[in-house]
């Protein structure tokens, strides 16, 4: 039996993990967030009918919606207090308590003003535009590996947190004034407002590496959620189209300050077929404005639409070379399968089974942009189905070529499915084998 999980996007984020964790923390003591920040979004929809509430987090992991669940914020996510806050007041306002059940850890690398401001000036400066989030995410890691960053725990002192902010944002406002030729931010606002954010966030900070070790001990399960997709992996996506953290499921470890034993299984969540916000290459893109056209569907009927962005999202046919990749650098045990229903209806589904890149035929995404970009797609086609599998609840009621589809994928991705995910509810979920069991 599998006691701690880990749930990561397979692809290039948006894959629906929001739901499924929360799905998962049924059987869970514990949820930790363990890297990015509040670039994620993860809609959680709760209820049914009139009662139907929308959650959309981007920081709280998703466990918050249960009762008697805690949650970890890991020293591997960056931390924007203003944005937690607000998400914490939201919730806290629709009843939920916060205070006895979230945990963050004092290492988080802390989310400034100028992180902002300069993450906002490079992307508008950029050439080949990368598509941030404009959150301050990528420069807030940079900082944090230049080894300058301010940490949670310096809030605490606001002597020393003074002399560090005076030094790291004389240096920001060099590049920002002299180099993106922006106004420079005020380092006397910046402490005031850090200062007004360390009273408030005291409450919540623990020791998260041993808060989960203890946890595990008392044999309490812990869910550990990803945020963004694989593919956006700093390290082992289309660099540098990607995000500033590791997205894989290793991370999980060092983002929480556990060791790799904890974590017992990992559940790859994998849409149906492709996303992508955001520049960077995605070789089985289709067009997604053409009326009736297969893209469209996907873009119009998953209402393809980023929750932190608002950007319209690029929608292709599932990859199967890229997935190949994903279930290698993740140990993937099993995937989930979401947004199934968005392909219903559409009468021949292609799916990306390599490329031709140079010349040659390959299986597997290579690494980093520059091959990527040359890869032409090498498609198969599989008869689609008519019926509608919104919401269907097992395997015997799924169509059978949406049954022969998904066995279609595991085949070339070489990785079992265990779950597939027929819509936002709870219990619109097909299990074929419960991950925690
Ligand atoms: P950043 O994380 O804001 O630096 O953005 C870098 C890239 O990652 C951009 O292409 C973003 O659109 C993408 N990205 C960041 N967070 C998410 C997410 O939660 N879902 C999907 N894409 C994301």
């Amino acid at each position: 039996m599998a006691k701690n999980l880990v749930v990561i996007g397979t692809q290039w984020g948006d894959e629906g993990k929001g739901k499924i964790v929360d799905w998962l923390t049924d059987h869970a003591e514990g949820v930790v967030r363990f890297q990015g920040g509040h670039n994620a979004g993860h809609t959680l929809v709760i209820g049914q009918g009139s009662n139907q509430k929308e959650y959309k987090l981007n920081l709280v992991p998703s466990g918050i919606i249960r009762k008697n669940v805690d949650c970890f914020i890991g020293n591997g996510v960056v931390l924007d207090i203003e944005h937690l806050l607000h998400e914490i007041k939201t919730l806290e306002n629709d009843g939920i308590e916060v205070k006895s059940r979230l945990f963050v850890s004092p290492g988080c690398p802390l989310i400034l003003k100028h992180h902002v401001a300069l993450d906002q000036a490079r992307e508008a400066k950029r050439e080949a535009k990368i598509g941030t989030t404009g959150k301050g995410i990528g420069p807030a890691y940079e900082d944090k590996v230049a080894r300058r960053s301010l940490r949670v725990y310096d809030l605490l002192n606001p002597d020393s947190f003074k002399k560090k902010l005076l030094e790291v944002m004389d240096y920001h406002n060099f590049v920002l004034q002299h180099y993106l030729k922006q106004d420079p931010i005020d380092v006397n606002q910046q402490f005031d407002l850090s200062m007004t954010h360390a009273e408030k966030i005291k409450p919540y900070l623990a020791d998260v590496s041993q808060k989960l070790y203890e946890a595990n001990a008392k044999n309490k399960n812990l869910l550990f959620e990803g945020a963004q997709g694989s593919l956006l992996d700093i390290d082992h996506g289309t660099y540098p189209y990607v995000t500033s953290s590791n997205c894989v499921s290793g991370q999980a470890a060092a983002g929480a300050g556990v060791g790799p034993h904890m974590l017992h299984y990992i559940l790859g969540i994998t849409k149906a077929y492709t996303t992508r916000v955001g520049g960077g290459p995605f070789p089985s893109e289709l067009d997604i404005e053409s009326e009736g056209a297969p893209g469209n569907q996907m873009s119009t009927k998953g209402k393809e639409i980023g929750t932190v962005t608002k950007r319209k999202r690029r929608c292709g046919w599932f990859d199967a070379a890229a997935l190949k990749r994903s279930a290698m650098i993740n140990s993937i045990s099993g995937l989930c399968i979401t947004k199934l229903d968005v392909l219903d209806g559409i009468k021949k589904i292609e799916i990306c089974v390599g490329y031709e890149l140079d010349g040659k035929k390959i299986d597997l995404l290579p690494l980093g942009a520059d091959q990527v970009e040359r890869c032409k797609p090498i498609l198969i086609e599989v008869d689609g189905w008519s019926e509608n599998t919104f919401g269907v609840k097992s395997w015997d009621d799924l169509p059978k070529n949406a049954q022969q589809y998904l066995k279609t994928l595991e085949k070339l991705c070489e990785v079992p499915i265990h779950v597939v995910s027929t819509g936002p509810e709870r219990d619109e979920t097909i299990v074929l084998k419960h991950p925690f069991e």
